[in-house]
């Protein structure tokens, strides 16, 4: 879509500041004079509306919001910084379909608010391409702190390499999209390297140009590959077989491709793991011990794909990940561990050197849905036959607490939760 289709008029731009209508009563001559040498509406952040706002987003690579609202007083102090990091931003970025940063009155427009499920004020989400980041901004609140967040976020991802030999040594614990492209002019490219910007945080991205992928395609077609991590996953290489100048379509084959089904948690990532909201299977496993690792991924591509919506697959590095391990009364010695975190308890699979049994872990899985891990921590097993009496004798103890959980956002910074109006 022409950039040039967006244009601060039809953003319906709106500054709001405590002016009284005095004020601008008597300040109007000078702000008619002023107005012809300076438009104002081009400082400070952009204010959204419902109507315009699809537009803007599908047409602007990079939008950064602050769902804000008047009432809160966290919001009040954020707004002025949020302006002045969006006129540095401007300043460094004039072009509006790169990056805009706008502001969302959550109360006026309740339609976007809800549509990014807005809970609490101020919250700073990020936008690329259309398509929102799922963890909200989380790093300081200055305008500088801002500024070199935009600023990173609009560098190129993708690696350029010179010599396919470049390729061959890419780490191999990486998933990777390679173009073999005949020039950086293309809109092949450009779709790339705006799929690549949505995705470079999950794998990594890699181009040649001309001599250096000469070899790897046609003349007059460019290709883009995928090579899993071959350190850890089962999967095979493949080719993007359909159109490479449609964004939607190479998004969404590359995000299919790019997030593993099987993926490992790490102080980094634990509390955007824990915002999806599903309980946690987890593999704690030596650093060392591939083995182990892809006989967990062959496991869940092979036999645990239905309960992809009801599990998120984990692996986690046993001795970085210790506590757990010892909250289970496990050490590092006891590795590989398997166990489910529930965000209420942890409960431990019996023996991980079975989870290849077939149907062992799909059952463990089901035995934490239906209650039975929770039952049988306070009662002892389940009767196995159903006319036996049940063996009702309670070991008064629960099973160890979750200790993802408190890995999880917290509600005490200084935002407020809706639910605490
Ligand atoms: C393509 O490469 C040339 C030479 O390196 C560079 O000057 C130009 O900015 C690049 N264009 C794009 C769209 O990346």
């Amino acid at each position: 879509m022409p950039p040039e289709s967006i244009s601060p008029s039809n953003l319906k731009v709106k500054r709001k500041h405590g002016t009284s209508t005095l004020a601008k009563f008597t300040f109007g001559f000078a702000y008619l004079i002023l107005i012809s040498f300076h438009n104002p509406t081009d400082s400070g952040a952009v204010e959204l509306e419902s109507s315009s706002f699809d537009e803007l987003i599908s047409n602007t690579e990079l939008v950064f919001l602050n769902f804000y609202a008047d009432w809160c007083r966290f919001s009040n102090l954020l707004a002025p910084i949020f302006d002045e990091a969006a006129d540095k931003v401007t300043a460094e970025f004039p072009d509006k379909s790169k990056v805009i940063l706008g502001r969302v009155d959550c109360d006026r427009q309740s339609a976007i608010s809800s549509r990014y499920k807005i809970t609490k004020y101020p919250t700073l989400k990020l936008i690329r391409n259309g398509l929102p980041l799922k963890k909200e901004y989380r790093g300081q609140r200055s305008a500088e702190a801002f500024f070199e967040f935009i600023k990173k976020q609009l560098e190129n991802p993708i690696h350029e390499f010179k010599h396919l030999r470049e390729v061959l040594n890419i780490d191999e614990t990486k998933r990777v999209f390679i173009g073999y492209m005949s020039n950086n002019e293309s809109k092949t490219y450009d779709t790339f390297r705006r799929v690549a910007t949505n995705l470079k945080d999950e794998c990594a991205f890699y181009v040649g140009f001309g001599e250096a992928s000469r070899t790897m395609h046609p003349p007059d077609n460019d290709i883009i590959a995928f090579r899993p991590d071959r350190s850890r996953s089962v999967e095979l290489d493949e080719t993007f077989q359909g159109h490479t100048e449609s964004f939607d379509e190479v998004f969404a084959w590359v995000q299919a491709k790019c997030v593993p089904i099987v993926r490992e948690i790490t102080f980094e990532n634990a509390e955007e793991l824990t915002e999806e909201g599903l309980p946690f299977l987890i593999l704690f496993h030596h650093p060392d011990d591939i083995e182990n690792l892809r006989k967990f991924n062959q496991l869940v591509t092979e036999e645990l794909m239905t309960e992809k919506q009801n599990v998120n697959f984990l692996t986690a590095d046993g001795k970085k990940f210790a506590h757990p391990l010892h909250h289970l009364g496990k050490s590092e010695k006891d590795l590989p561990i398997i166990a489910i975190d529930s965000f209420r308890h942890m409960y431990l699979f019996p023996d991980a050197s079975k989870m290849t049994d077939p149907g062992k872990i799909k059952q463990f899985i089901a035995d934490l849905h239906s209650g039975k891990l929770h039952r049988e921590f306070h009662y002892g097993p389940d009767p196995t036959d159903s006319t036996a009496l049940p063996n009702v004798k309670p070991k008064g103890t629960s099973p160890p607490e979750s200790t993802f959980k408190k890995l999880a956002p917290s509600n005490n910074r200084y935002t407020l939760l809706r639910d605490e109006l």
